[in-house]
C-alpha cells in the first residue's frame, strides 16, 4: 500500500512542485490548503504533469477542528509536510498579528494532532532568514540564529523553537527543518510556477514581468554593497530541485535514519549570484534584453548569502541539480504560458 502524505499549502508555490515529486516517488498526497494565496486550479495542473490526481480538501489549518476531521477522514497519514504560511517579508511588518497567528498557531495545530492520530514525522519549510547577515560564508547549519529582521522571519525562528521544545518534552514525532535560500524557476512543463498577488515583492517574479511588459523597469536595489559588483548576492535554488529534497527528508524520517529527532539541512546550491549577475544570465538563457537600472538599497535587505549545503549533500544524499540558466528559462516559460491563459 502507499504511504499517505499530508501537504499543507499544497496548491502553493513550493508545496504544488513538492506534491508532484512525491507522486513520482510512489506517495499518496492528501493536500490542505485554504486558498489564500493559490488557486484550485493548481490541483488540475498537477494532474496533467503526473497522471494522477491528489486528494484536495479546502480547509484553514487553524481551524483545529476541521483538521482534526481531516485526520479522521484519511486514517493512516505517515508524515506532513508544512508549507502553509503567509509569506510576504513586507506585509508581515505591516500586520503583525496575522502572520503570528498563522504561522504559529497552524503548526501548534498540527503538532497537537500528529500524536493523537500517530503521525510521527514533519517536514518544515523554514528559511535562510533565520541566520540575518551571517558572520561567515558559505554558512552553515551551525552558524548563530540573528535577531529577525521581520515578524515573518520570526515565526520561521520561533517554528523551529516550537517543533524542538514539543519533540524535547517527549511527543512522538521526528522532525526535518528544511532552510531554503532563494527558491526561483518553475515546472520544466509550465503547468506549475509562483503566482504572485499585486505587485511583486521578490526578484525573479518582478523580472520576468518586466521582460514580457507587465512592469516597465526592474530596480536593482543597491550597487554599492560590499560585493564584487556591489549588488546583493543569493544562493537561488531551483524550485524542482527544491520539491526533491522534501521528497528525501520523508523518506528518511519514515525509513528512521535520522540521527537525532530534529535534523536541520541547508537547501541551496552552494553557489551566490548577485542580482546584476542574475540579470545578465537571465538574459543570456532567454535572449530577451531586460529593462533595468540601479535604484537605491532596500531597507532590511542581507548583503550576501548563500549555503554550505554539504550537511544535505552527505547526510541526506541531495544535491542541487538544475543549471541557473535553465532555471531562469523556466521562469521565463511560466511568465509566457501565464500570459497566454490571461492570468498574467
Ligand atoms: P505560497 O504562498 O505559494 O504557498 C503557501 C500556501 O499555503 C498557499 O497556497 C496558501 O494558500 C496556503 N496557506 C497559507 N496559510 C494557510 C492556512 N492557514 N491554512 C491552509 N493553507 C494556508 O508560498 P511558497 O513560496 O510556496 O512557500 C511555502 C513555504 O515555504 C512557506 O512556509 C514559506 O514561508 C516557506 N519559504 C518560502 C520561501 C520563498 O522564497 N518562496 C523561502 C523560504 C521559506
Ligand atoms: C533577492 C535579491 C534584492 C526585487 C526573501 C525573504 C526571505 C525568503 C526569500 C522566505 C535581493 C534584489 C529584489 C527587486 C532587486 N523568503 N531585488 N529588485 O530578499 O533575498 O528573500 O525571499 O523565507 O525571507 O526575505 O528575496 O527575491 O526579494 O530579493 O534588486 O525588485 O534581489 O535586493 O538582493 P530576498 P528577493
Amino acid at each position: 500500500m502507499k504511504e499517505i502524505i499530508l501537504v499543507t499549502g499544497g496548491t502553493g508555490y513550493i508545496g504544488s512542485h513538492t506534491v508532484v515529486e512525491l507522486q513520482n516517488a510512489g506517495y499518496d498526497v492528501v493536500i490542505v490548503d485554504n486558498l489564500s494565496n493559490s488557486s484550485a486550479d493548481v490541483v488540475d495542473n498537477i494532474e496533467k504533469v503526473t497522471g494522477i490526481r491528489p486528494a484536495f480538501e479546502q480547509l484553514d489549518c487553524l481551524n483545529f477542528a476541521g483538521m482534526d476531521a481531516l485526520f479522521q477522514k484519511y486514517q493512516g497519514i505517515k508524515a506532513i509536510i508544512h508549507f502553509a504560511a503567509s509569506k510576504a517579508v513586507g506585509e508581515s511588518v505591516q500586520k503583525p498579528l496575522l502572520y503570528y497567528r498563522n504561522n504559529l498557531v497552524s503548526l501548534i495545530n498540527l503538532l497537537e494532532l500528529m500524536p493523537k492520530y500517530g503521525v510521527g514525522g514533519i517536514v518544515f519549510s523554514s528559511s535562510c532568514t533565520v541566520y540575518g547577515q551571517p558572520d561567515e560564508l558559505p554558512v552553515t547549519e551551525n552558524a548563530p540564529i540573528k535577531k529577525a529582521e521581520s515578524p515573518y522571519g520570526n515565526t520561521k525562528q520561533i517554528n523551529e523553537e516550537i517543533i524542538r521544545d514539543t519533540i524535547t518534552s517527549g511527543a512522538p514525532i521526528n522532525a526535518i527543518l528544511l532552510r531554503y535560500f532563494n527558491p526561483i524557476g518553475a515546472h520544466p512543463t509550465a503547468l506549475l510556477g509562483e503566482l504572485p498577488n499585486g505587485v511583486p515583492q521578490n526578484l525573479i517574479p518582478y523580472l520576468t514581468q518586466t521582460a514580457i511588459g507587465i512592469r516597465e523597469k526592474l530596480g536593482v536595489f543597491g550597487d554599492d554593497y560590499n560585493t564584487p559588483d556591489g549588488s546583493c548576492i543569493r544562493d537561488y535554488i531551483n524550485v524542482v530541485d527544491l520539491a526533491k529534497a522534501h521528497v528525501v527528508a520523508i523518506s528518511r524520517i519514515l525509513e528512521q535514519k535520522q540521527e537525532e529527532k530534529v535534523e536541520v539541512f541547508n537547501i541551496g546550491t552552494g553557489r551566490g549570484l548577485s542580482v546584476l549577475e542574475l540579470i545578465h544570465a537571465f538574459e543570456a538563457a532567454t535572449g530577451v534584453k531586460l529593462n533595468y537600472q540601479i535604484v537605491g538599497r532596500r531597507a532590511g535587505d542581507i548583503e550576501k548569502v548563500w549555503a554550505n549545503p554539504e550537511r544535505a549533500n552527505n547526510v541526506l544524499g541531495w544535491k542541487a541539480e538544475t543549471s541557473i540558466e535553465d532555471t531562469l528559462r523556466s521562469a521565463w516559460n511560466w511568465q509566457l504560458k501565464l500570459r497566454e491563459r490571461g492570468i498574467q
